[in-house]
């Protein structure tokens, strides 16, 4: 095992408010490690902690072994961070841009290739302000990636896409790790964090409250899978509580949830409205996920 990232029993506290609460991880050579919280939970902060931008109050991060307070440039040449449109010039073109941050270091790679990869080689000298949000976000990816970064940071990096552009996005990351690069994201998209990453450290006012991969996280909750299906007819629920691998079921007007265990759930549920002669339609089945996840170990839904 390499470890790149290594933090123990971070601490950052603003005022009155304690933003990270002793947290403690670790991150190897090629994974695609997220954290998963929502709004206010700790992401940001512990993300610039970790790239040196913000000096905790307590415990110790290590990166490539090194500290991020002491060996700011050491570590700064071998990472990339996804910045936001704040930190370019107001009037600046994608061209104009990457020869910017080439120029910030010794090892770089070309950036026209970059731009071809990115799928705006015709954007060179296009204003970055006045590209699609889909658009801008690649090239700050791109930007991320001038110095061919061991690690490359990204902080909420699909908020405010279409879904169209998240793909998108989501597949430059899949490429990323290919390239045997190491990735630590933040996001509050659980689909995100179940699609791309290979461990997801759930956080909640601070705290890791959960970290595992994405399969293990969703097994441990020994969760139910659901049926779903509407069904306007007056239906007797008891005979689909009788029905293979059922544990409850929940009836809100017109629709029916069937809540099981995997295993012949689906096929038994079918079986009983068919035998029984009970129309139906819209059936549908919904897996457990990390949704469920935050559901089980916060007590609340992640967007509220
Ligand atoms: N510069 C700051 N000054 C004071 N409070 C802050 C500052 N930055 C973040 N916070 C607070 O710290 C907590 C964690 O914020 P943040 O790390 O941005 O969370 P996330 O990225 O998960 O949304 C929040 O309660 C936020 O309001
Ligand atoms: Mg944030």
């Amino acid at each position: 095992m390499d470890t790149i990232i290594q933090a123990k029993g971070l601490h950052k506290i603003y005022g009155e408010t304690i933003a990270v609460d002793n947290i403690t991880f670790e991150i190897q050579r090629g994974e695609i490690f997220g954290m998963l919280g929502p709004n206010g939970a700790g992401k940001t902060t512990t993300i610039e902690c970790i790239e040196g931008l913000r000096q905790p109050d307590g415990g110790t991060v290590q990166v490539f072994g090194l500290d991020p307070q002491r060996n700011e440039y050491e570590i700064r040449e071998r990472i990339g961070i996804q910045f936001q449109s704040a930190a370019l010039p107001a009037r600046i073109k994608v061209g104009e841009a990457l020869e910017l941050f080439s120029s910030f270091y010794q090892h770089r790679v070309e950036w026209p290739p970059l731009l071809e990869k990115i799928g705006l080689a015709d954007k060179k000298d296009a204003l970055v302000s006045k590209l699609s949000g889909g658009q801008q976000q690649r090239v700050f990816i791109a930007l991320a990636l001038i110095n061919d970064p061991e690690l490359v940071f990204m902080d909420e990096l699909t908020t405010g896409l279409d879904p169209q552009s998240r793909r998108a996005m989501w597949d430059m990351i899949l490429d990323m790790r290919t390239n045997g690069k190491t990735i630590f994201l933040t996001t509050h998209f659980m689909e995100e964090a179940e699609r791309l990453c290979d461990r997801v450290a759930i956080v909640d006012h601070g705290k890791i409250i959960a970290l595992d991969t994405p399969a293990n996280l969703i097994a441990s909750l020994n969760a139910e899978n659901r049926v779903i299906f509407n069904c306007s007819n007056g239906l007797n629920l008891e005979l689909l509580k009788n029905s293979t691998g059922v544990i409850r079921v929940e009836r809100l007007g017109e629709r029916v949830i069937v809540y099981g265990k995997k295993e012949g759930l689906l096929s038994g549920v079918v079986n009983t409205l068919e035998t029984n002669q009970i129309p139906f339609s819209d059936l549908r089945t919904e897996q457990p996920s990390l949704e469920d996840v935050f559901l089980a170990l916060t007590g609340k839904e992640m967007r509220n």
